[in-house]
């Protein structure tokens, strides 16, 4: 018999949101596979270095949508798709709001453009569900300080691209032509952790979570 497909949940925000515990956290309560972008694949691995490092290379933000999308056409090829259709559920530390918030309201490029890229990277797998993680950008900014990591070419971009980003991140959620769950990531973790959870128990439907 096959497997009944599984769920997509996407989790997103700007940089030093917190979505990344978040994504840990959700993907182990629900015994979902864990993935992220960009990078999840060896083929996405060097896209990573290449679209986010600090050589002084540039990158056109075209480019950046072109590597972008060439990553998550593979990571959904590679990891996301065979794990649907073998029935398990899947929490991905970022997917095609990415790309709509970054390159589309961060770097400017038209949004419907932007669309039929990531229906054609994607073959048209969309999320279950979306969860933004809203944090002002100044506290994120704070929190990725203090980790003390080097920025990467995104968060380098400083606080005005952020708060595009940021912006068009609530705008996306607003529109709701697809299920969006906007969290509030001032809170703990653990009461993030318990929002997100009861959206998914309502996603999961009668028959429960995996
Ligand atoms: P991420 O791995 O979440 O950052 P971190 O290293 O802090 O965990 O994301 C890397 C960066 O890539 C982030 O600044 C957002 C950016 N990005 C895009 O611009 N477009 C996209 O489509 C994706 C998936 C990520």
């Amino acid at each position: 018999m096959t497997p009944t497909r599984g769920r997509l949940i996407a989790l997103e925000g700007i940089d030093g949101c917190g979505k990344s515990t978040q994504a840990r956290l959700l993907a182990g309560r629900l015994g979902a596979l864990a993935t992220f972008e960009p990078g999840a694949t060896p083929l996405g691995s060097a896209l990573r270095g290449l679209v986010l490092g600090r050589d002084g290379a540039p990158v056109s933000p075209r480019t950046e949508a072109l590597l972008m999308a060439a990553d998550r056409a593979q990571h959904v090829a590679e990891v996301i798709l065979p794990a649907l259709d073998a029935g398990r559920w899947v929490v991905t530390d970022r997917y095609a709001a990415s790309t709509l918030a970054y390159q589309g309201f961060g770097r400017g490029l038209a949004r419907r453009e932007l669309e039929e890229l990531i229906g054609w990277a994607t073959g048209g797998i969309r999320p279950d569900l979306t969860v933004l993680f809203d944090l002002p950008v100044a506290v994120a900014a704070a929190r990725r300080r203090g980790t003390g990591d080097r920025e990467d070419r995104m968060e380098a971009e400083g606080s005005a691209f952020q708060q595009r980003v940021a912006d068009g991140y609530l705008a996306l959620a607003t529109e709701r032509t697809d299920p969006w769950l906007v969290v509030d990531a001032t809170e703990s973790v653990e009461a993030i952790a318990d929002a997100v959870w009861d959206a998914v128990e309502v996603l999961a439907g009668p028959g429960g979570t995996p």
